[in-house]
């Protein structure tokens, strides 16, 4: 048995993560496996509600499960930073997840923009430090509002936090095509990403087989576009991760479709689909709960539970197949959230 902790959140996060909740459960009944649900109303409501954002009790209870679901979080009434700082960050960071997982996987059936590309050329997946660097919230600023303001947000690496993370990527590479890239700009950050070069070469002596390539974070925007079909696994710092995974999930069919994790391979992980809240769809049934479905077999599979997360993925795949579904972006399915989840459940197993 699962304890899942299920913090559907703001927005349109409740209805896309109910839909994934029940596709996990459903997995559950074929699979003989008890996947429990606890459920937390935190995000933007609760934090207008009760001027916190993330209790310490509840904090605490998180770490005792076994993994965590989020929906999306971001309330357009509440200041930017607040949630992102105060609940997603301060999961990422208090339950140590140090990896951002984000498979990029263009699935048969699906529309990219990229012209003579398909899904033999676009499978890959980034390995985002999700602890440190620009993320770390160290700065301050001085003399606030005049104009002789100074603002500084510094970038932090730790010999252990990119240690850890590319060792994790070596090893992903290695079950995967044997190569790994690192992307990184160390001709001009010659402090931090010389750290994550030494690091990369040093690991990587253990690695033989693993092939070992580098791009810059600027060029790797140009060749994700140009040859996708170069990269199998990138390892990346937190601020270069955020940003070319939503250029990936748009190569891979859109944010529909584009789904994460946020691991700590020795604690508790948390996985969601990576798109925001938008709030605008909120309640409307527009929204594809595919990425957070998809978000959801990422759970399974980090959870060991193998056959589930294959089940949940062929179902995806079988839906894309179908042509059941119009569109994927908002409003585009022809289907609502609901059904579009009522549809993978069937497929679920079929
Ligand atoms: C993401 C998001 C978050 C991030 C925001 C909401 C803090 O963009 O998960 O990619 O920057 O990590
Ligand atoms: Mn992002």
């Amino acid at each position: 048995m699962y304890k899942i902790a299920v913090i559907p959140g703001d927005g349109v996060g409740p209805e896309v993560i109910a839909e994934g909740v029940k596709a996990v459960r459903r997995v559950g009944e074929l699979t003989n496996t008890n996947y429990e649900f606890i459920e937390y109303n935190l995000g933007g409501e609760y934090y207008l509600e009760t001027g916190e954002v993330l209790p310490e009790s509840i904090l605490k209870e998180l770490k005792e499960m076994d993994a965590i679901y989020l929906g999306a979080i971001g309330h357009p009434e509440v200041k930017p930073g607040i949630l992102e700082r105060g609940l997603l960050l301060r999961i990422r960071f208090e339950l140590d997840q140090y990896i951002n997982l984000r498979p990029i996987k263009l699935y048969p059936g699906v529309y990219t923009p990229i012209k003579d590309k398909g899904p033999e050329e676009i499978d890959f997946i980034v390995v985002r430090e999700n602890t440190e660097g620009l993320y770390a919230g160290i700065g301050g600023s001085l003399k606030r509002g005049t104009p002789d303001e100074v603002a500084m947000q510094e970038m932090v690496y730790t010999r252990k936090g990119t240690e850890r993370c590319i060792r994790y990527a070596y090893g992903l590479a290695q079950k995967r095509r044997k190569r790994l890239t690192l992307v990184d700009k160390s001709n001009v950050l010659t402090y931090g990403h010389d750290l994550w070069q030494r690091v990369f070469r040093e690991v990587g002596e253990e690695y033989p087989e693993i092939t070992q390539d580098h791009a810059y974070i600027d060029a790797t925007c140009m060749w994700m576009v140009k040859n996708p079909e170069w990269f199998d696994v990138i390892v990346t710092c937190n601020m270069f991760g955020d940003i070319i995974t939503d250029l990936g999930a748009i190569i891979q069919g859109g944010m529909g479709l584009a789904a994460g994790g946020n691991l700590n391979p020795e604690g508790v992980s948390m996985f969601e689909p990576i798109h925001g809240s938008a709030p605008k769809y909120a309640g409307q049934g527009k929204i594809n709960p595919l990425a957070s479905i998809l978000a959801g077999g990422m759970m399974l599979e980090h959870l060991g539970e193998k056959r589930g997360a294959d089940l949940i993925e062929e179902a995806v795949m079988k839906a894309l197949a179908s042509a059941r579904i119009k569109g994927l972006g908002a409003g585009q399915m022809g289907l609502s959230t609901q059904e579009v989840g009522d549809l993978i459940v069937g497929f679920i197993g079929s």
